[in-house]
């Protein structure tokens, strides 16, 4: 009787120490998920103001961005901005989630599978991109980018000079990448190689171009290259077809034509 009785207890017990560890646990996450976010939200605008070389060690993310960066929403097909007075639920600056608007009936749409160089299936047709000026001039313009690696899709920022020709930088705020391989990505000696290559020719075509293998410098070719990523191919020629992709037609083209014009 007295064996049986204590065994119901070491249960209780077990049970009571279970319950309270959940607890302790659920609540914790619970706590630390507004945290999360707002790390997130300020690694993403940390890699926005990198990609426009406006990040040193030391400065204060929230407020250079607010004093720098103006974001501004545009449909992607017109290259059209869109107006405070068009907003709504999905299409705004404040709270735009790319993924919410990609998925949505109207305000995303499949990409046809031979124009899917990024392979991402789905795009949104309305984007926030990112505008720095300096006396009220355009100085560099920044543009979210995301396409498919080996392992994940890759999500970053490409940054271009006001000649709307020369790359000002690249950086990514997500991907799953292997660390050393794929995850080189991040590595500020290989995103430093594109400071100042050539995307666009004097005519406007694209040339920028990540190859497989070293760039070789004494080559006509080696201002619109870019090292490949050793061992890491298939991340590689993701990125190469994904920023491809964002430059052109079906990504922010018209976007930078109307920005050429000076509208
Ligand atoms: C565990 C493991 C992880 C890998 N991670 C990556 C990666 O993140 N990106 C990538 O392109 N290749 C990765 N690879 C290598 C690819 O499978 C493939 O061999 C490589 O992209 C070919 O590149 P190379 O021609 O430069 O050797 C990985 C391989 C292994 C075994």
């Amino acid at each position: 009787m007295a064996q049986q009785d204590s065994v119901k207890k070491i249960v209780l017990v077990a049970l009571g120490v279970c319950l309270v560890c959940s607890l302790l646990v659920s609540s914790v996450a619970v706590g630390l998920a507004a945290r999360q976010d707002e790390n997130r939200r300020l690694d993403k605008i940390k890699n926005i103001l990198r990609a426009a070389d406006l990040y040193s060690d030391g400065v204060d993310v929230g407020k250079t961005y607010a004093e720098k960066v103006e974001p501004v929403l545009i449909e992607l097909s017109s290259g059209e901005t869109v107006g405070e007075d068009q907003f709504n639920e999905f299409l705004n600056i404040e709270n735009f989630n790319m993924d919410e608007v990609t998925n949505h009936p109207e305000y995303g749409e499949a990409i046809p599978r031979d124009e899917d160089i990024g392979g991402i299936s789905r795009k949104p047709k309305y984007m926030v991109v990112y505008l720095v000026k300096e006396n009220d001039q355009l100085s560099k313009v920044i543009l979210p980018v995301h396409g498919k690696g080996l392992w994940s899709t890759l999500y970053g920022f490409l940054s271009l000079n006001n000649d709307l020709k020369t790359v000002s930088g690249i950086t990514f705020y997500q991907h799953a990448e292997t660390p050393g391989l794929g995850g080189e990505v991040d590595n500020p000696r290989w995103q430093a190689i594109w400071k100042g290559k050539n995307a666009f020719d004097e005519s406007g075509g694209l040339i920028i171009q990540v190859l497989k293998g070293q760039v070789d410098p004494s080559s006509p070719n080696a201002g619109h290259q870019i090292d490949g990523l050793a061992g890491a191919t298939i991340t590689t020629r993701g990125v190469d077809n994904f920023v491809k992709y964002w430059l052109t037609e079906n990504g922010y083209g018209p976007f930078l034509n109307k920005l050429r014009e000076g509208n």
